[in-house]
């Protein structure tokens, strides 16, 4: 480890692992026969109508997604961390890749079953949506880069199309109230949840 320059306190670190804390979101992607497939995620920003994921190129959410092009971002709440993690160590996809395999991962192609999650039909795009999900964002892709120099991950960038939410998290018709909604946060490998409000910014609605 190094001093990090002129910055008293502070290192030079190589991390084994560098997940800052983002929200958890539950991909939901049809599988070939038709079923329906959950990939865990906590890679993904928002800008406007784009939600842009880091997907794993060996999973089956990867294969669904290059293939479809629909999916549903389901968003847990802090609430539901068990049902995320009980879907941790499974892919659904068979054989499983040997970087997996190799780690404890095994094949599960039933991913609702084995999360007690419920499936509902999407209005606009094929897969399932996640009843449990208080935020639920029906969205297609709109690009896929695989970087030359990390093929193990895709950049993939959605457009949300509908968004449903559950009743009681509403203001409105239009807003989401922030001391309602509880996100789920995957704080390096780690379930949290969210501390205290700190103050808000000016567009804020409340
Ligand atoms: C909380 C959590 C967050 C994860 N975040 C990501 C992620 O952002 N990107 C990714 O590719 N995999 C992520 N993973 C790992 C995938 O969920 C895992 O590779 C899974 O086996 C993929 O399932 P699939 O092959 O059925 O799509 C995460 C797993 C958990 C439990």
């Amino acid at each position: 480890m190094n001093e990090s320059a002129e910055v008293p306190n502070t290192l030079v670190i190589t991390p084994s692992i560098l997940y800052y804390g983002t929200p958890v979101l539950l991909l939901t992607t049809r599988n070939e026969d038709g079923t329906v497939n959950i990939t865990p995620l906590s890679s993904s920003w928002a800008l406007g109508d784009r939600v842009v994921l880091g997907l794993g190129t060996s999973g089956q959410g990867f294969e669904n997604v290059q293939r479809e092009r629909e999916v549903v971002l389901n968003i847990p709440d802090a609430s539901l961390w068990r049902h995320v993690e009980r879907l941790a160590p499974y892919t659904g996809k068979t054989p499983v890749p040997e970087a997996k395999r190799r780690i404890g991962f095994q094949y599960e192609p039933d991913k609702f079953g084995q999360a007690d999650l419920c499936p509902v039909p999407s209005s606009l795009v094929k897969p399932d949506r996640i009843a449990e999900c208080p935020l639920q964002i029906e969205a297609a892709v709109r690009h896929i880069r695989i970087p030359d120099d990390a093929p193990h991950f895709a950049i993939v960038e959605t457009e949300a199309l509908r968004v449903h939410a559950h009743a009681d998290l509403l203001i409105g018709d239009r807003h989401i109230d922030p001391t309602q909604w509880q996100p789920l946060i995957y704080n390096f490998r780690h379930y949290y949840g969210l501390g205290e409000a700190l103050g808000k910014t000016f567009r804020a609605e409340r």
